[in-house]
């Protein structure tokens, strides 16, 4: 027999991480009858799967649960219960404050513990209480994660390393997400292959220090995250790999000798240097110098003269000075990025950069700006500097207009191209004709030649 049908929404916030295990989760429920629903109030349950990593995205939260308190009693009233339940780095974070400041949440559960949802449900309808997990379980999460993966298009992220043991002195990251682990070799192998038999053609290796990957290998012995990749490459089917979030300290020779010979490895790196002070750098306990950053880009250049590199900053870091920002711009304009996150460093609590004196916010602001309108620049000629060229896209949805459809470049551009909405799924050659402001336009040579 059938479970009862019931209605599940997530929204996620944070980074891909977040989005890998929303989808987990939904994974996770559908034995017991959740299907998607396509807003909160058409569901039986709600996930917040939260991000923790600046203010801004914790306080979201909290005016997101105040709305799904006032929805949960008006279907009260009605007759439909609806449970609520936070997720992901929040709830690791606050645990049990979250049900203190908003009565209406029934379950909180860390990143790490989510594969115990089904359990924590059945608590609260049982008993009518809150439940909540945040536990660094000793059992593997993913081995209780079922084999069963719904598939959204063709691209996915597949997550092979969690946690962090880095310590950036501004990040919650170690704290959220616990001490670095990596999954093994034969697991993720295993979970690739069931994508690309479900029709993904590129997958995305996740982890908050995904290059410092160290699994158990196929032969027992600890392989890197570029052994890994090699291996993966072998998959029919699966044209693209793509990986993130590197540091810079864990990049090494193999990953690096990885972009020059592995086709299926696209030509992109998001490499996040944060700031191009060597003072702000080690207040921050980066451990690299912003010397050896650019020796690093240098090398990987070398490896692949043709790769798109990207980055995270933040600026207002406590105590950066104007000379300091000035470096971060000098760094930026010597290694030219064609994409970028740029943030004003928020103080989290438990970080130990977080007690020290903050900067006045019209200098983060002014310094943010100045930062963005460099680094927009710079995207813009990446963008134009590819006009004309020849190039892979995987078309993974459809566009705005009929029988447009919208992939991503090598580059992770997205591209737009007429009369495509069938090629959805595969990948085409097509010439970059306009670059315009938010995507570029791709014609399939063949339409230029009717054209003439
Ligand atoms: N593991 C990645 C970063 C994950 S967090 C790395 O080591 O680079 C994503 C980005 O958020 C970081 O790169 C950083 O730029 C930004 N960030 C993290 N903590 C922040 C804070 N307290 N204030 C502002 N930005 C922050
Ligand atoms: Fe955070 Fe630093 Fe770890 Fe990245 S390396 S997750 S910024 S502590
Ligand atoms: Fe946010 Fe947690 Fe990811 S704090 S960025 S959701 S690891």
């Amino acid at each position: 027999m059938h479970a009862p049908m019931k209605k599940l929404f997530i929204k996620t916030y944070g980074c891909q991480m977040n989005v890998y295990d929303s989808a987990r989760m939904a994974d996770l429920l559908a034995p017991l009858g959740y299907a998607p629903a396509d807003a909160p109030d058409d569901a039986d349950m709600v996930i917040l799967n939260t991000c923790h990593i600046r203010e801004k995205a914790a306080e979201k939260v909290y005016s997101e649960l105040g709305k799904l308190k006032r929805l949960k009693e008006r279907k009260a009233e009605t007759g439909a219960p609806m449970l609520i339940a936070v997720a992901g780095c929040v709830a690791q974070a606050e645990g049990e404050e979250i049900v203190a400041r908003q009565s209406a949440v029934d379950i909180v559960v860390g990143p790490q513990s989510y594969h115990r949802l089904p359990e924590l449900i059945a608590q609260v309808t049982r008993n009518a209480g809150h439940a909540l997990e945040t536990d660094f379980p000793a059992e593997d999460k993913f081995d209780s994660l079922p084999e069963e993966m719904g598939v959204q298009g063709p691209a996915a992220f597949l997550t092979v390393q969690e946690g962090c043991d880095k310590f950036c002195t501004f990040c919650v990251v170690p704290y959220t997400r616990g001490s670095e682990y990596s999954r093994s070799v034969a697991q993720i192998e295993a979970e690739a292959r069931r994508l690309a038999e479900k029709g993904v053609r590129e997958i995305t290796l996740l982890g908050q220090n995904v290059n410092a990957y160290r699994g158990q290998g196929l032969d027992g012995e600890e392989w890197s995250l570029a052994k890994l990749l090699y291996r993966l490459a072998e998959i029919d089917g699966l044209d693209r790999l793509r990986y993130t979030t590197s540091h810079p300290r864990d990049m090494r020779d193999d990953l690096i000798q990885a972009h020059a010979e592995l086709d299926k490895l696209m030509p992109y790196l998001h490499l996040p240097v944060q700031a191009g002070s060597d003072r702000v750098l080690a207040a921050m306990n980066r451990q690299h110098t912003a010397a050896d950053y650019l020796r690093l880009a240098e090398r990987i250049r070398a490896a692949n003269p043709d790769l798109a590199l990207s980055s995270d900053f933040i600026v207002g870091f406590p105590g950066e000075t104007d000379k300091d920002f000035e470096a971060t711009l000098v760094l930026v304009r010597e290694v030219k990025y064609a994409q970028a996150f740029s943030f004003k460093y928020s103080p989290r609590p438990g970080t130990s950069a977080s007690t020290a004196k903050q900067l006045p916010e019209d200098v983060k602001d002014a310094r943010l700006q100045e930062l963005q309108a460099l680094l927009s620049k710079q995207q813009a000629e990446f963008n134009a500097s590819c006009e004309g060229r020849m190039m892979d896209v995987l078309f993974e949805k459809p566009g705005r207009k009929a029988g447009q459809a919208v992939g991503r470049s090598p580059f992770l551009q997205p591209v737009h191209a007429e009369n495509a909405e069938h090629l959805i799924g595969e990948i085409r050659k097509v010439r970059i004709a306009e670059v315009q402001p938010n995507s570029l336009k791709g014609v399939f040579e063949r339409q230029m030649v009717d054209a003439l």
